[in-house]
């Protein structure tokens, strides 16, 4: 039987009809009696305390239920003083003090009948605070600066020798600004209590490790949460973990005895669910004249909140993307009176793949080397960082295909050379590197025969953040119980359903579809001993009539082997642009761009398409538009809606290639299957800003790029 739906085609969303018919519910979009609603009042300080909450003229309008300030709530499970690392399971405290960190920190929360009163009544809920000096910039607080608790130093080698040993060195320092996620859908949750069990739809990344959270700060235990959250209209990092607003609904509804619904306004979305951190990274890079690395060097600097500690490790790819024998890799924060920076799309290579290989770019130049040849011939297939060898590795490959289909042999090399009338034109190379994480998962599978067909449903607590995890684990499903994806139901976002480690780190798809596979496998085998046989010529059908079935179910765990631990496992691939720029304005457009991936086996090449042009786009966007500005003496976010906070539209992106290169890494896992969502942001702006470079002669090590910076940019010793 030729199954239209097996593993590695392109087959539509299974969920795109229920989508693009508006059926397909959101955790906002669900009703429930007697519900109402809650909205957060954020501070209008950065640093210091409340003094005084009014709270009179807000309970007196109509439908207002309830005013929550630190002085009538309960007192949960919170952080202590002792500002401990970020976890996924980590909940910032909410109204536990009077005790003020950020600007937009929830202050109260205002219930009421309906969306629009909570809306009116917030606005008269009056605070007075006793202000302090917030430490805002962080240029003035430097001497702050502390190492991380769960990272150490790396260093390999002996750096400084490795400088002196080199013919050509570079050291420049690359900056890149706060980001902030904003996926379509707001953050919403929709909370009620029944007793000491609580029930949330609620628009989260993973679901498990949300439910130890509520379970942690609410003191229950872990199974009287339910978190059901069957779409997700986007994440990108800011759904990974419950913040604040989660638990406000919670209390409320516990406090009410009614659900209560609550929607981030978009306002909120820059304020209170984190963003990218501010990254200064200091790259040292020493060749030898014959292309040779002798020392590389990543250190970077950034800023956290004061509760807690977070953040992105942009060295951990100059660790283990090229040989060198002397590297050295530190990070260090800076306390902030800023909203605590989390996840966002790569976190670590985005940003940090930008300094390394723009840094690389730079020291070809001046080695008078092809950018492709000198990173080829840094190539290593073990990963030095580590110590073990990749599971696979086709990082040459990206780069040589992707020069092919690029058309790279028509680059000049020097630039300011490629002209077309004002127009400077310039192409720009990068390499990609993105760990590719496997998590323990489970899945159960449940076969049916009605009116002689059988239906399969596959249950699992992961999430579909827009990605295709629903037409992936039906293809799964399709080709290991040998049915047809039109008999097969996925049902996800329920934590009643097994465990996943959910959709984060780029590790849902391997994860997942090795979950349902066992699964799958496991009832095929269940089946087949209860007949006695150990083929299945006859199909789940022939299986189910034989033993008289007409309902199955198994279920099956997937996890790290052995082999997995002994490997680095991480997914390649390279990133090309060509970019034009004015010469006399600075007005650039990005033209082409070919990304090429090697990322294990590509389950849907058209899900896996989209998951590599958002990459792209959001790694344009890096390069040219987004960058949240925040007041220095006030410390409020000036960016705070997408009138001001930029991200590309289709005028701003180019014609886009897309190569998956054919893998299948299994030792990665059994289905050959590693990370492409965050492989396709992965090292973007290094090839934008490569490609300006070639086309003008001057380095942008600050992003992102704009017009007026190309206007003042000093060209670079030797360009003309
Ligand atoms: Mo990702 S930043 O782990 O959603």
């Amino acid at each position: 039987m030729m199954n239209e739906a097996a593993l590695g085609n392109p087959i539509d969303r299974v969920e795109g009809r229920l989508k693009v018919t508006g059926k397909a519910k959101y955790s906002a979009e669900f009703p429930a009696e007697n519900m109402c609603y809650a909205l957060g009042v954020n501070s209008t300080i950065a640093k210091g305390r409340i003094t005084a909450i009014d709270t009179t003229e807000a309970e007196q309008q109509e439908g207002v239920l309830k005013v929550i300030t630190y002085k009538n709530v309960n007192r949960l499970q919170t952080l202590g003083n002792d500002r401990p690392p970020f976890t996924l399971t980590t909940v910032m405290p909410i109204f536990q003090d009077r005790e003020i960190h950020y600007y937009g920190q929830y202050v109260a929360c205002v219930v009421a009948e309906t969306f629009e009163q909570a809306q009116y009544a917030r606005r008269l809920v009056k605070v007075s605070y006793e202000k302090d000096t917030p430490d805002i910039l962080w240029d003035a607080h430097r001497e702050k600066a502390y190492k991380p608790d769960d990272n150490a130093d790396f260093s390999r080698g002996d750096m400084e020798a490795g400088m002196q040993e080199a013919d050509v060195t570079v050291e420049a320092t690359y900056t890149t600004p706060i980001e902030v996620q904003q996926p379509m859908e707001l953050h919403a949750a929709l909370v009620s209590w029944e007793g000491d069990k609580v029930k949330m739809f609620a628009s989260q990344q993973i679901l498990d490790e949300s439910c130890t959270a509520i379970a942690d700060t609410f003191r229950i235990p872990k199974e009287n949460v339910q978190i059901i959250s069957s779409y997700v209209g986007g994440g990108f990092g800011s759904k990974l973990r419950i913040h604040e607003h989660v638990i406000m609904a919670a209390m409320a509804a516990r406090m009410l005895e009614r659900p209560v619904k609550i929607v981030l306004t978009r306002q909120q979305m820059f304020t209170n669910v984190g963003m990218r951190q501010f990254d200064e990274q200091k790259m040292r890079l020493g060749a030898k004249t014959n292309g040779e690395l002798t020392a590389l060097a990543h250190h970077t600097l950034s800023h956290c909140a004061t509760q807690l500690q977070y953040y992105e490790a942009c060295g951990n790819v100059s660790k283990m993307l090229y040989k060198t024998p002397n590297n050295a890799i530190t990070h260090r924060l800076i306390p902030l009176n800023i909203q605590c920076p989390n996840s966002m799309r790569a976190p670590g290579e985005a940003t940090g793949s930008f300094a390394l290989e723009s840094a690389m770019d730079e020291l070809a130049w001046k080695l008078k080397m092809d950018p492709i040849d000198f990173r080829i011939k840094n190539d290593t297939q073990i990963d030095q960082g580590a110590g073990k060898p990749f599971s696979s590795r086709l990082l040459n490959e990206s780069l040589r295909i992707g020069a092919e289909k690029f058309g790279w042999h028509q680059r000049k090399s020097q630039p300011r050379t490629n002209r077309q009338g004002n127009w400077l034109i310039g192409h720009g190379v990068s390499g990609a590197s993105r760990r590719s994480p496997y998590r323990e998962t489970s899945a159960k599978v449940i076969a049916e025969l009605k009116n002689g067909n059988v239906w399969a449903t596959v249950q699992m607590d992961g999430t579909d953040i827009g990605t295709g995890t629903y037409t992936i684990l039906t293809q799964t499903a399709s080709e290991y119980l040998n049915i047809p994806a039109e008999n097969i139901t996925v049902a996800l976002g329920d934590t009643d359903y097994p465990v996943t480690p959910g959709s984060g780190g780029s590790w849902g798809a391997a994860s997942y579809s090795n979950g349902v596979r066992v699964a799958c496998q496991n009832l095929m085998k269940e089946l087949q001993s209860k007949s006695g046989t150990s083929s299945s010529n006859g199909g789940l059908q022939a299986l189910m009539s034989e033993n008289g079935l007409s309902s199955y179910e198994a279920m099956g765990t997937a996890a790290p082997s052995e082999a997995f631990d002994k490997h680095s496992v991480f997914s390649f691939g390279a990133n090309f642009a060509e970019v034009w720029v004015d010469k006399d304005t600075g007005m650039f457009r990005i033209k082409r761009m070919v990304n090429v991936g090697a990322a294990g086996k590509i389950l849907n090449p058209k899900t896996a398409f989209g998951q590599i042009i958002g990459g792209l786009t959001m790694g344009a966007g890096m390069a040219i538009a987004e960058k949240a500005d925040i007041e220095p003496t006030h410390g409020n976010f000036i960016t705070r809606s997408l009138a001001d906070y930029h991200v590309p539209v289709n005028l701003d992106l180019a014609n886009i290639d897309v190569v998956f290169l054919p893998e299948e890494d299994k030792i990665a896992n059994e289905m050959g299957v590693k990370g492409i969502g965050e492989l396709g942001i992965t090292s973007v702006a290094a090839s934008i800003a490569n490609a300006i470079f070639n086309a003008t002669g001057q380095r942008f090590r600050d992003l992102p790029i704009t017009p007026d910076k190309v206007l003042t940019t000093p060209l670079e010793p030797g360009v003309a």
